[in-house]
Formats: structure tokens, C-alpha cells, sequence
């Protein structure tokens, strides 16, 4: 149980360099290991997620060397993985689970895939029916949830496949898939979700061509280790900036988040709700990256819907309590896969923000906000994180503006992303400001 820090009055000042975005951290070890050569990554980020995939490719026989944030992936090409001795456990890592089905679907060997018990709830048939189309050897046993095993095909035929859901991890585990087939794939989204996988692709000597929606991958690649360096990571940025935004007297600087546009709609929509948010010193390497200066602002309510949400998914939590704060009725609709993320985050969120005063009604696909209320705890002095990352560090924020006690429950679980989220908020709780820009 944690102690959280509430009633901060004179805002937040100073700057900070969030750690390295979580996507990035993944696919870097995936694509680090299935090149020729050695694959050296900075500003890696060491949370359990990122540490689970690290473990399971060197259960798979990759040598990689980390010390704190600085990766040395020694790379064994796409033929170079060996059965794993053991069950890979994916902890709670959903990335790590689904983009490792697309790899080992075209792997000449079996692998068990376990996880924890919020990973073993999640949906994996939405990865494992299109992948069956890949191979005709390729089967898995489980009930569409972990524990899965694969049974591995070496001749993958290449695909064609629309995606009935909006998902990153789903899109890249077919890339994965197809990379290991003879010829050319099709993938088309439903919507555009975080397109990581495919520059990280072309960077590492990859042929993938993205058209609208259509994604088309070339199999049999020779790919080839990179130096990367992570940016910024966005959804943990977020936490930051909602903090700065809502707390009067505020103003902070991050240096060097991510900017991939399919990652900034957080920034969009804040900006519609009225926020003080600049960027500066924009660079566009592989990914784009800069720093963001942001000021406390009063905010309003707006709708937010279907066409918003896979840029802004992991950052709902916080746009809730954002809404809770802002005049009028906000609106979230079509964000139905909340409700398979690490929690039910539609549930969630409203059960606990409740717990603190908000007004919040659910909706199967979203959730209704009137504001702005003031927070404060109801009938009792905790909240829970309920396991999850993102929820446990979104009450570190709303705590921020209340003038009571509150502790957090299961606060372990932010180690899944930010392991140092405390120490980085007081930071900023505790710093005097920086001179004008
Ligand atoms: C991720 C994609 C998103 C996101 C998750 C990370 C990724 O999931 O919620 O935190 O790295 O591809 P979906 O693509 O399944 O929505």
C-alpha cells in the first residue's frame, strides 16, 4: 500500500527525461535479434514488460547484454532461435505475446507461452485464427487465451488478411508471420494504429510499403542489427502532462518524446480541451522525437470518438480524469477495446475516479463525464490499481488535486511501464522551475 502525495498547491516546475517508450523497447529486441550482426539500443526501457521480452529471446538462445537502459542484442537471423527448455512467460506483457505468436508461427519447433493471471484473460484468437491461415502445420492448443502452444511451421504461405480489429499488436504479429513466408503479404487495418513495427522494419533493411491502409510485407527479408535509440515514451509523458495541465502554477519541459503521429493523439486532444502545449526542437530520425513544454490551463469538455481512439488508446484512463476536471459533458465512445487491456479499463476507471467524487457513467463502448468535480475520497482512503500499470499511475494524478489522504492499492504494478514514476513525479512536485526558454 502507498502513501500518495495529494494537495499539491504551487504546481509543478522543472524538466525531465521520461524513459524510453515501451513499443520501441520491444520490437527493438525482436528485430535486434532476427538480423545478422549486433543490434546496440539506448535509452532502452528496463520495465518488467520490456525484461519479459528480453527473457524470452534469451530463453530462445539470443545473446543480449543490457546494462540499465543500454542494450547489446547479438543477433541470430530468422533462422537462428532455438526451442525453448522451459514455458516463455509473458508476465503481463500482451505486446510481447502477440508479436512473439507472429515470430514462432513460422519457427521449426514448439513453444509453451504462459502468462500472468490478467495476461491469461486476454484475447489471442484475434492473432491466432489469421496466423492459422499462414501454415498449414501451424496450430495452437488453448481455449483462445493463455496458456498457448505453438506448433511452429517452416513453409508460412503469405497472407492476405483485413483486420477486423483495430491493433498494433495483432498488425505486427502478422508482419512477423510474413516476414517468414516465400513472397509478398497483404495486411490491411480497420483503422491506422502505431506504426512502429513497419519504420523499425525499413530501418533494419526490411521491404515494407504502407498505402492508406493496405501494408504490404516482402517475406525473406536479410535484415540487418541497427544502433537505435529509444525516444521519449509518449504514454508515460501523458501522465505528466495532465499533472502540469490540471495543476495550477504549473510548467514543465520534457525532453525527447516520441512524436510519431500515430502516437500524438493525446496531444490533439488535449489541445481540444483547451491545454497549453508546445513542442520544440522537433527531429525526425527513424521516429520522430522532441521536447514538450506544457502550462496549467483551464480545460473544457468534447466528444471523443471511434476515429480518435487507436491513436490514444493506453492514454483513456487519464483522459477520464482529465474530463473530470473539465466544464461540461465529455463523451468516449467506441473505445471498446478498454475493456480487454490489462483491466477492464472502462470498468475500472469509472469505479474508481467514483471512489474519488467523479461523475462518470459507463457505456458499453465508453464512458460519460460531466465535470468539472472536485476530488475528493468519498467513503474510504484507498484506491486500487487492480494490477494495472496505467490505472495505478492515473490515481497518482488525480491525488495530486485532493486534500485528503489517499493511498494506492497493488502500486507494484506501475514496474510494468515506469518503474521510477514516483521519484520522476516528486521531482517535479519539488523543483523550483527553469529559466524562461
Ligand atoms: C501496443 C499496441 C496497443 C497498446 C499496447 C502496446 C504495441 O495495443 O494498447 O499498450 O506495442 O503494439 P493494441 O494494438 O492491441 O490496441
Amino acid at each position: 500500500m502507498k502513501t500518495l502525495t495529494t494537495n499539491v498547491q504551487k504546481g509543478l516546475h522543472g524538466e525531465l527525461s521520461v524513459p524510453g517508450d515501451k513499443s520501441i523497447s520491444h520490437r527493438s529486441i525482436i528485430l535486434g535479434a532476427i538480423s545478422s550482426g549486433e543490434t546496440e539500443i539506448t535509452h532502452f526501457l528496463p520495465s518488467e514488460d520490456c525484461l519479459t521480452t528480453i527473457q524470452a529471446f534469451q530463453d530462445m538462445g539470443v545473446n543480449i547484454e543490457r546494462q540499465d537502459d543500454h542494450v547489446l542484442v547479438h543477433g541470430v537471423k530468422m533462422n537462428g532461435l532455438s526451442e525453448p527448455q522451459h514455458p516463455l512467460n509473458m508476465g503481463n506483457s500482451g505486446t510481447t505475446t502477440r508479436l512473439l505468436l507472429g515470430l514462432l508461427s513460422g519457427q521449426n519447433f514448439t513453444t509453451d507461452l504462459i502468462g500472468d493471471q490478467s495476461l491469461s484473460k486476454r484475447p489471442m484468437k484475434r492473432v491466432t485464427e489469421p496466423l492459422s491461415q499462414l501454415g498449414p502445420e501451424f496450430r495452437v492448443t488453448g481455449n483462445g487465451t493463455l496458456p498457448i502452444t505453438v506448433h511452429g511451421d517452416s513453409n508460412l504461405s503469405t497472407v492476405n488478411y483485413r483486420l477486423p480489429v483495430a491493433s498494433a499488436q495483432v498488425k505486427s504479429a502478422l508482419i512477423l508471420a510474413a516476414l517468414q513466408a516465400d513472397g509478398i503479404s497483404t495486411i490491411i487495418e480497420k483503422q491506422q494504429t502505431r506504426n512502429h513495427t513497419e519504420l523499425m522494419l525499413k530501418a533494419f533493411g526490411g521491404e515494407i510499403e504502407q498505402q492508406g491502409l493496405t501494408i504490404k510485407v516482402t517475406g525473406k527479408p536479410n535484415l540487418i542489427g541497427q544502433s537505435v535509440t529509444v525516444p521519449g515514451d509518449m504514454s508515460s509523458a501523458a501522465f505528466f502532462i495532465a499533472a502540469a495541465t490540471l495543476l495550477p502554477n504549473s510548467e514543465i519541459r520534457l525532453k525527447n518524446v516520441g512524436l510519431n503521429p500515430t502516437r500524438t493523439g493525446f496531444l490533439t486532444i488535449l489541445k481540444r480541451m483547451g491545454a497549453d502545449i508546445t513542442i520544440q526542437n522537433e527531429t525526425n530520425q527513424v521516429e520522430a522525437s522532441g521536447d514538450l513544454l506544457i502550462r496549467s490551463s483551464v480545460l473544457h469538455a468534447i466528444c471523443i470518438s471511434s476515429e480518435d481512439i487507436p491513436n490514444v488508446i493506453d492514454e483513456l484512463p487519464l483522459i477520464t480524469l482529465l474530463a473530470t476536471q473539465a466544464s461540461g459533458t465529455t463523451k468516449i465512445t467506441g473505445a471498446e477495446e478498454l475493456r480487454v487491456k490489462e483491466t477492464d479499463r472502462i470498468a475500472v476507471v469509472t469505479e474508481e475516479l467514483i471512489k474519488l467524487g467523479a461523475d462518470i457513467t459507463e457505456l458499453p463502448d465508453g464512458m460519460i463525464i460531466n465535470g468539472a468535480t472536485p476530488l475528493n475520497p468519498q467513503d474510504t482512503d484507498r484506491v486500487d490499481s487492480h494490477g494495472d500499470h496505467r490505472i495505478g499511475m492515473m490515481l497518482g494524478v488525480a491525488a495530486l488535486l485532493i486534500k485528503g489522504e489517499l493511498k494506492l492499492a497493488n502500486e507494484s504494478a506501475i514496474n510494468i511501464s515506469y518503474p521510477n514514476f514516483f521519484t520522476d513525479l516528486n521531482q517535479l512536485i519539488s523543483a523550483k522551475g527553469f529559466a524562461a526558454l
